[in-house]
């Protein structure tokens, strides 16, 4: 046995191993990260040519912390300044400490008053590694803290890595790609106060050859709703790291004297078999480790704003609550226009009382007819926001955030809350609980509609800490809410998907995907979104036709199912829809119910066969097959569609025919799918395992 094996330590999951080191110089080091290994096996990565304990030769090692030292050119992960100017950490490893479940490595620098202490935590039944970083400044002068990834992950050797991402923009959001890895540093963030609709924070690495069913993975994911940056970096001799934190350039953290700075969670996970394994691993991680009330399945809602926008009244709410009833829904959320002056969007942001005119009596007659109608209630609000022509910005033009001699530039009419404020924050969670109180609201849809612009504090000695104190508190109230208000749902929304991160659903029931409700649109943003997060959280809304964004037209069948791939629910003007629709509506959402457990809380695969592309949801005995074509090419028939996963021994039942399937054959040759061969076709199949 090498001397240096009580330097080694193995964090173990169901499937992999994650193995580290502390080096001769004291610096942490990743040796494995992939499949299980004994502890025989983990120590035989001592003998390795890079091992931590051989001289480096030729190349730089590869830091699990990465933080700075001498000889370390590459990504550096962890940098702070001290206050007479010292840049350099230099650690020296103190302990490792391990209590329920969680392996605690603590450094302190060999001369500064800092300690550092790097945490991994796994979970029974999962291979998710969470990992967050702490910071303790024990001394008495601030120390600057530059940056503090809470991992950075060290992927093993790879011909050609390749890195898959979720990037896009309003309406198009969580848009997959996959390319091959540059040499240098590549940098994905958000520095807009939000999570952002231009990059998502999960990243994938495989080594260019993974498919959906095959091949290694190592993703991981950052659990922060604010801005935050994952450097993905690929060294000379091809290795890779990831390493993933929140904050962005040139924003610094002030760490006084006794105080300690704690990181989100970077999750990171290593899967075999395929990108649909990986994303169901992260899947089953959200479902058991994050979500609040995990198994729970969400109610089919509607929403009343795209077919009402600013424009109603309370009787045309209830219209649309009882039309909503009729077909199936289970949540009548009213959207934006119900409190102060806001009959557009130019006043009332900020003022949370219900408009005089549009509701007299208050909320209580709407709340009642909702609830008459067998449905729960929920209310949009979007609390981080003011309309400078609002009651609140008037009282209060320093709430927001602004710049001393800077103009205060207005997205949608509107201005950023400074929610890092401490009675700002208190103002808004009192308003909001006092809305709860008064009021039997049993969800919330939580808006959040523009990024960060003039992000200043005057006169404050540290306002970089906005971009972290405002999703703290954020998250502070959120949880504040839950806990006083028990039965209480939450929707995260920010312009649609501009806020969904592992962190804001840990405090959420759902989100809001995207605006953009148009079903083919739909289809890739879905699945996207579903690279990282279950279907469980994927509001998907069945709107008019033609889609007030897009302008195309899509039947009704291929519109709810691509929205029943996801939380079913309804969005359009049902006012206008004709009986028929009304009444296919009511089928299709009937159909929703009886799968609804297996696409909430079941294994998503994802299905393709020439022109179709699918989604199979299997959760004990029961099968269930979405599947949807834009369009044939040259009158070619729709190919049979193979299935995933199934027991190639046993039989299934199609519950649409009754035909019986033997499971052999649903994989290797096929499922005759039986499509209308015109456009725009689509099908629900259900089928049922036989004992
Ligand atoms: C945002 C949301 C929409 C809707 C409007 C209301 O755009 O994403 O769903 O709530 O705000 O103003």
């Amino acid at each position: 046995m090498p001397a240096h094996d009580s330097r080694l330590w193995t964090i173990d999951t169901p499937n992999t191993s994650y193995v580290v080191a502390v080096d001769e110089h004291d610096r942490l080091r990743g040796l494995h990260w992939g499949p299980r290994l004994s502890p025989e096996q983990a120590l035989a990565l001592l003998d390795l040519p890079d091992s931590p304990f051989r001289p480096v030769v030729g190349r730089e090692p590869r830091f699990d912390l990465g933080a700075g030292s001498a000889f370390q050119y590459g990504h550096n992960g962890l940098q702070v300044r001290f206050s007479d100017g010292t840049r350099d950490l230099e650690l020296v490893f103190a302990e490792a400490v391990e209590e329920d479940g969680d392996l605690t490595f603590v450094f302190t620098d060999r001369h500064y008053p800092l300690e550092v202490r790097t945490r991994y935590r796994s979970h029974p039944g999962s291979d998710v590694i969470e990992r967050t970083l702490a910071l303790r400044n024990t001394g008495t002068e601030p120390i600057e803290v530059v940056r503090a990834d809470s991992a950075t992950w060290v992927v093993p050797g790879l011909d050609a890595p390749r890195l898959s991402q979720l990037h896009g923009e309003w309406g198009a959001e969580t848009q997959l790609t996959r390319t091959t890895i540059p040499y240098g540093e590549t940098v994905i963030g958000s520095r807009r106060g939000i999570t952002s609709h231009q990059a998502n924070p999960w990243v994938a690495i495989d080594d260019g050859e993974a498919t959906e069913t095959s091949g290694p993975v190592w993703s991981t994911a950052l659990a922060w709703s604010g801005t935050w940056r994952i450097t993905v970096e690929k060294g000379p001799t091809g290795s890779v790291v990831v390493s993933a934190g929140f904050g962005h350039d040139p924003i610094a953290i002030r760490l006084g004297g006794g105080e300690t700075l704690e990181t989100p969670i970077a999750a990171g996970l290593h899967t075999a078999g395929g990108f649909a394994a990986a994303a169901s691993a992260w899947h089953d991680y959200a479902l058991a480790h994050v979500l609040p009330h995990p198994d729970e399945v969400r109610p089919v809602l509607y929403n009343s704003w795209e077919a009402t926008e600013f424009d109603f009244t309370a009787e045309d709410q209830m219209r649309l609550a009882d039309r909503a009833a009729a077909m199936g829904c289970e949540l009548f959320v009213m959207d934006d226009g119900w409190f102060g002056a806001r009959v557009n969007d130019r006043a009332g942001l900020g003022d949370w009382t219900p408009n005089p005119d549009r509701f007299p009596d208050g909320l209580g007659p709407l709340i009642k007819h909702v609830h008459g109608c067998g449905m729960r209630f929920g209310i949009w609000v979007e609390p981080e926001m003011v309309n400078p022509d609002s009651d609140l910005y008037r009282a209060h033009p320093d709430w927001v955030y602004h710049q001393p001699n800077r103009r205060r530039s207005e997205v949608r009419q509107q201005l950023v809350l400074n929610l890092a404020r401490p009675d700002v924050a208190e103002f808004i969670h009192a308003r909001l609980d006092e809305l709860l109180s008064q009021n039997e609201i049993d969800f919330v849809k939580w808006d959040m509609n523009r990024p960060f612009t003039e992000a200043g504090w005057p006169g404050d000695e540290d306002p970089d800490r906005l971009w972290f104190d405002h999703t703290r508190n954020l998250y502070a109230i959120l949880d504040r809410l839950r806990a006083d208000h028990p039965t209480l749902r939450i929707e995260s929304c920010s312009s649609g998907g501009g806020r969904v991160d592992f962190g804001i659903l840990r405090r959420t029931d759902q989100v809001w995907t995207s605006d953009n409700t148009d079903a083919v649109d739909r289809i890739a943003i879905q699945d996207g979104f579903a690279q990282a997060y279950p279907a469980r959280v994927m509001g998907a809304w069945v709107t008019d036709s033609p889609n007030p964004l897009t302008r195309r037209e899509v039947p009704l069948d291929f519109r709810f199912h691509v929205a029943m791939a996801g939380v079913l629910a309804v969005g359009g003007d049902l006012r206008i829809w004709s009986d028929e629709d009304q009444a296919r509506g009511a089928e299709l959402v009937a159909d929703y119910k009886r799968v609804r457990p297996a696409v909430q809380l079941g294994r998503r695969r994802p299905l393709r066969a020439g022109e179709v592309t699918g989604v199979q949801y299997d959760r004990g005995d029961q099968t269930v097959v979405l599947v949807w074509r834009k369009a044939r090419s040259f009158a070619y028939p729709d190919p049979l569609l193979k299935l995933h996963g199934l027991d190639p021994d046993a039989r299934y039942r199609d519950e649409r025919t009754g035909r019986v399937h033997h499971g052999a054959i649903l994989a290797l040759h096929g499922l005759d799918l039986g499509l209308d061969p015109a456009d725009y076709a689509s099908a629900m199949i259900e089928l049922t395992r036989l004992p």
